[in-house]
C-alpha cells in the first residue's frame, strides 16, 4: 500500500489525476473503474484540464461506474449518470458506447447485477479504479458487513450514508433507500486502485485502514490485501 499526504484538496486532486494521466499514456485502451461523490470533483476538473489540453485522449477508454441509486432515471439530477455526464463526460471524447454504469431502472435488478459484472470480465477487467471512501468505511457502496467475496449486488443504503447523501437531495426522504454496486471482490479484482479521503471528518476512516486488521465491519479494510493500491489523504 502505497501513502500519499497531501497539504490540500488541489494537490490531491492533481496527484490522482497525474496517476490516471500515467495509465492512459501507458494503456490508451484502459478499463477505468470510476467513482462519484465530492471527493473527485478535483480530480476530474484536472482531468478534463490535462485532456483538454492534449495530454491523452478518451477514444478508446472503457469506464465502469462504481454504482448507482436504484429507482433514479439517468437524466434526474441527483442520478450518478448526471453526475458523470456533468462532471466528465459531457466534456471528453469518450464514446457513448464506451460508458457504464448500473441501471437503476432496470426491471430485473438481479439480472442487471449480473449482467454488469459480466461485462466488466468481457472488457478484461477494470485496470484502474477511483475510490472514496464513506465515513463508515463504505467503498463503492458495500456498507459494514458487506461480505468480501461480493459481486455487483444490490445494497440497502445504511442510514448514515443516507444522511450523508442527503445533502445532494432536497430533503432526506428523497435520498434512495437501495443501489447497486459492484461488490468488494469486483472492486479487489481491479488491477489497480487509487482511494481519495480528503478533510478532517475522513481521517478517522483512514487510520483504521493504518492501524488496524482486515474485518468486513470496515469494508475499505479489504484494500491491505491488494497488490497495488495508492491513498492519497489529507486535511
Ligand atoms: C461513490 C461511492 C462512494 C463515495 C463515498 C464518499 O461512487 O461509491 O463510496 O466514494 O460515499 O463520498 P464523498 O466523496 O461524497 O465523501
Amino acid at each position: 500500500m502505497r501513502w500519499i499526504e497531501v497539504n490540500d484538496y488541489q494537490e490531491m486532486s492533481r496527484q490522482a489525476a497525474s496517476l490516471f494521466e500515467q495509465q492512459l499514456l501507458r494503456k490508451p485502451d484502459s478499463v477505468l473503474g470510476l467513482a462519484t461523490g465530492g471527493t473527485p470533483l478535483g480530480f476530474y476538473e484536472e482531468l478534463v484540464r490535462k485532456y483538454k489540453q492534449g495530454y491523452f485522449s478518451f477514444s478508446e477508454v472503457k469506464t465502469f461506474n462504481l454504482d448507482e441509486y436504484v429507482g433514479l432515471a439517468s437524466n434526474e439530477s441527483t442520478s450518478y449518470h448526471n453526475y458523470m455526464e456533468e462532471n466528465l463526460f459531457s466534456q471528453i471524447d469518450i464514446s457513448p458506447d464506451n460508458i457504464h454504469l448500473p441501471n437503476g431502472l432496470a426491471e430485473d435488478l438481479l439480472a442487471e447485477c449480473a449482467h454488469y459484472e459480466q461485462l466488466i470480465q468481457q472488457y478484461g477487467g477494470i485496470d484502474l479504479q477511483l475510490l472514496g471512501i464513506g465515513v463508515n468505511g463504505h467503498i463503492g457502496f458495500n456498507e459494514p458487513g458487506t461480505s468480501f467475496h461480493s459481486a455487483t449486488h444490490i445494497v440497502t443504503l445504511a442510514e448514515e450514508t443516507r444522511i450523508e447523501n442527503s445533502k445532494y437531495f432536497h430533503t432526506k426522504q428523497e435520498v434512495p433507500r437501495y443501489a447497486i454496486t459492484m461488490g468488494i471482490e469486483t472492486i479487489m479484482q481491479a488491477k489497480q486502485i487509487v482511494l481519495l479521503a480528503f478533510g478532517e471528518h475522513k481521517m478517522a476512516s483512514i487510520k483504521r485502514i493504518q492501524q488496524d486488521g482486515m474485518s468486513e465491519d470496515f469494508p475499505a479494510s479489504c484494500l491491505k490485501e491488494h497488490p497495488n493500491v495508492t491513498i492519497i489523504y489529507g486535511k
